[in-house]
C-alpha cells in the first residue's frame, strides 16, 4: 500500500524550506544536537534541501571513530572499526560504496528480491566484507521526496536504537545511487503473515498475533515516551512491522516520521503523510500531528490482527472496504 500526501503538494514542499528535512533535524549539527541531549530542539533550524538536494546525509559525523574509519578506507568502513552498543549492534551507520552493495546482491539478482515499496525495490544480499546477511532497499531515483525519505530515516534510525526498531547497518549515498542497508528479518512483514497466505503456510496464531502487537506498542512507547523529544513514526501498518525467525516484530520505514511537540505544545503542524486506512482522521483533516496519530494507526492494525482482514480492501463489499468504518458501524453498533 502506497503512502500518500493529501494536503500540499511536493511543490509547495519543495517551494517551502520549512520542510527541508521533515524530521526537524537540522542537518549534521540538528543530528549531533539530538546525540547530546537535544539542546536546541526549539530551533528548527531546517536545511533548505534545495540547494543541496543530493548531499549525503552525514550522520556518521556523531561517531569520531566511525568518520575516521570511513576518511581511512573511502567509504569501504570495516566492521571492526564501527561503534556498537552492548547488545553488539552498530550504533552509527556505516557508508558502502555501490559497488560493495551490488556485490552483495549479486548485481540486484531478481531471485535476491524480497518485496517492493513506494520508495523502491527490497533485495536480500550478503555483505562481502562481513558475510552478514542484509535487506538492501533500493530508493527509486525519483526526485526531492525520495531523497528526503532517504535523509530522515538514516537520521532517525542512526540515532534511535531499541529492540524493537529495525536496525538500519548502514547506507550508499554513491553519485545518484541511494540505498539502504538494514538487518535482515527473515520472516518478512506482518502483513505477509495476514493477508493472501499461500496455502502450505499457517496462518498466525493467537499468541503470536498477541507477542507482535505488544512488541510493535513497545517500539512506539519508545519513540513517544523514551526518545527525547519524542518521535512521531506517521507510518505504522502491518507492512512495516517486520519479523524475525521467532516472530520477535520490529518497526521498519522511519522516512516520514518526524520530531512530535515539546514544552506546552500539544501538536505539531505538517502537511499530511500516511497510508491510506491507517492515517488518524483528526490528523488528515486538520494537519495536526500527535503520538495520538500513531496510536490510531495501532488500533487499526490490532483490528487487521484480530480479524484478518485489510485496512483498505476494495475487493469487498461496499461497506466493508474501509476496516475502522466496517467495525465501528457493523460490529460495535447495538441494532
Ligand atoms: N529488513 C528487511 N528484511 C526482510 N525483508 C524486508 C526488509 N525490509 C523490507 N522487506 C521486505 O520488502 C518488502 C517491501 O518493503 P517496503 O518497506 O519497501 O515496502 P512496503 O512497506 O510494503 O510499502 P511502503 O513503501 O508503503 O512502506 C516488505 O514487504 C518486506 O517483505
Ligand atoms: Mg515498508
Amino acid at each position: 500500500m502506497g503512502c500518500f500526501s493529501c494536503f500540499d503538494s511536493p511543490a509547495d514542499e519543495q517551494l517551502n524550506p520549512k520542510f527541508g528535512a521533515d524530521c526537524g533535524y537540522g542537518g549534521t549539527s540538528a543530528a549531533a544536537a539530538y546525540g547530546a541531549g537535544f539542546g536546541r530542539h526549539g530551533d528548527r533550524g531546517y536545511p533548505d534541501l534545495q540547494q543541496a538536494p543530493m548531499a549525503a546525509p552525514r550522520v556518521e559525523k556523531l561517531s569520531a571513530a566511525a568518520e575516521k574509519a570511513r576518511a581511512k578506507s573511502n567509504g569501504l568502513t570495516k566492521e571492526a572499526s564501527v561503534p556498537k552498543d552492548a547488545n553488539g549492534n552498530a550504533i552509527s551507520a556505516q557508508t558502502f560504496t555501490f559497488r560493495e552493495l551490488a556485490t552483495a546482491t549479486r548485481n540486484f539478482r531478481p531471485e535476491c528480491f524480497l518485496g517492493e515499496g513506494g520508495f523502491g525495490r527490497v533485495y536480500k544480499g550478503r555483505l562481502e566484507s562481513t558475510g552478514q546477511v542484509v535487506a538492501i532497499k533500493q530508493l527509486n531515483r525519483d526526485g526531492l521526496q525520495g531523497n528526503r525519505e532517504f535523509l530522515v530515516e538514516v537520521l532517525m534510525l542512526s540515532l534511535l536504537h531499541h529492540q524493537n526498531l529495525v536496525n538500519l547497518i548502514g547506507y550508499c549515498a554513491d553519485g545518484d545511487q541511494r540505498l539502504l542497508v538494514y538487518e535482515y528479518m527473515p520472516s518478512g512483514s506482518l502483513e505477509d503473515h495476514l493477508h493472501d497466505i499461500p496455502l502450505d503456510k499457517e496462518a498466525l496464531d493467537w499468541n503470536t498475533r498477541m507477542k507482535i502487537a505488544a512488541g510493535a506498542a513497545k517500539g512506539l512507547e519508545y519513540l513517544h515516551d523514551k526518545a527525547n523529544p519524542p518521535v512521531i513514526y506517521r507510518d505504522f501498518k502491518s507492512s512495516n512491522i517486520l519479523l524475525d525467525e521467532s516472530f520477535h516484530p520490529k518497526l521498519s520505514d522511519f522516512g516520514l516520521a518526524k520530531l512530535g511537540p515539546v514544552g506546552d505544545k500539544s501538536h505539531v503542524s505538517t502537511r499530511v503523510m500516511g497510508t491510506y486506512g491507517y492515517c488518524a482522521p483528526e490528523y488528515a483533516m486538520t494537519g495536526q500531528l500527535t503520538v495520538k496519530s500513531d496510536v490510531y494507526s495501532f488500533g487499526v492494525v490490532l483490528l487487521e490482527l484480530i480479524t484478518g482482514r485489510r485496512a483498505i480492501d476494495s475487493t469487498r463489499p461496499h461497506g466493508e472496504q474501509n476496516l475502522v468504518s466496517w467495525v465501528s458501524d457493523d460490529l460495535f453498533t447495538y441494532k
